[in-house]
């Protein structure tokens, strides 16, 4: 192989794997459609963030037996403040909630819990609960539940340039330095793998500022199913369509075999 060549090839996976077949270390979810859900069977729009909490479990669990390291859900955006104030507080209640009676299927499981977005904003109550829980958890390896909280690539990247300012201000950063890697380790994800594959349920076509540098490369898959009705079936049939498509990152399907 050339030098050239060499150059502009793409980073291999642990197992050396490219191509079809790709190894599937993060999965991304975006859970949408609990409002939708709810509304259809006549109740209020909590009743189907409620069932929506309740689908999670299920679908960790079998993230897990997919060999999937990095299970990715969204959970509320930056955004999500605009709502009415009752849907936001039920939200945090709902959060709160869910973290304590998880508590021990964390802990059973060895599942590390982490956190990206801006969580300094949530109430004290939910971020007792997850502080709690992140410490409990921090040294666990292998399987990792990532939560999105008041998240937003927009606003991420925001605070992430902030930072490198003021690297650069106080002197410990030079222009010149600064290089995507750079960058990604001043994201909230740092340290985590790329998302491998991208599922956003209820039939929307669009990230909706969700991880949108890190999935540049990320298969994406959109399923019809509202969210509380996504079931561990098509997690697998999505993780399945992911092991069919042949990821490129630039090259020609030549330069893959
Ligand atoms: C996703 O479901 C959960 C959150 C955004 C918190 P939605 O609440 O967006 O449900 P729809 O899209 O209105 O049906
Ligand atoms: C994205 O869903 C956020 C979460 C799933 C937490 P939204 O329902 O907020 O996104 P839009 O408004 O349809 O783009
Ligand atoms: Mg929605």
């Amino acid at each position: 192989m050339g030098l050239l060549n060499a150059f502009f090839m793409p980073q291999k996976n642990k197992d050396g794997r490219k191509g079809r077949g790709e190894r599937l270390r993060h999965v991304a979810i975006i859970m949408d459609g609990n409002g939708r859900w709810a509304k259809e069977r006549g109740k209020k729009r909590i009743f189907g963030h409620i069932k929506g909490a309740e689908k999670v479990p299920e679908i960790m669990q079998a993230a897990h037996e997919m060999g999937v390291e990095y299970l990715t859900l969204f959970a509320f955006s930056s955004e999500n403040w605009n709502r009415p104030a009752a849907e936001v507080s039920a939200l945090m209640r709902l959060l709160a909630r869910t973290i304590k009676a998880n508590r021990e299927k964390f802990l059973g499981n060895k599942t590390r819990l982490l956190t990206i977005g801006d969580v300094s904003a949530l109430p004290a109550f939910c971020r007792r609960e997850l502080d709690l829980l992140k410490a409990q958890t921090k040294d666990f390896e292998g399987r990792n539940l990532v939560l999105a909280l008041n998240y937003g690539s927009r606003d991420e990247i925001t605070r992430a340039v902030k930072k490198m300012a003021g690297q650069v201000k106080s002197g410990n950063l030079e222009p010149d330095e600064i290089s995507w890697d750079r960058i990604s380790g001043n994201l909230d994800t740092a340290g985590i793998p790329d998302p491998d594959l991208l599922i956003r349920t209820s039939g929307e076509l669009r990230l909706s500022n969700y991880l949108m540098l890190q999935a540049a490369y990320a298969e994406l898959y959109f399923s019809k199913q509202y969210w509380p009705d996504f079931s561990r079936e098509e997690f697998i049939a999505a993780v399945n369509e992911y092991h069919r498509r042949e990821r490129r990152y630039g090259l020609t399907g030549e330069q893959l075999k």
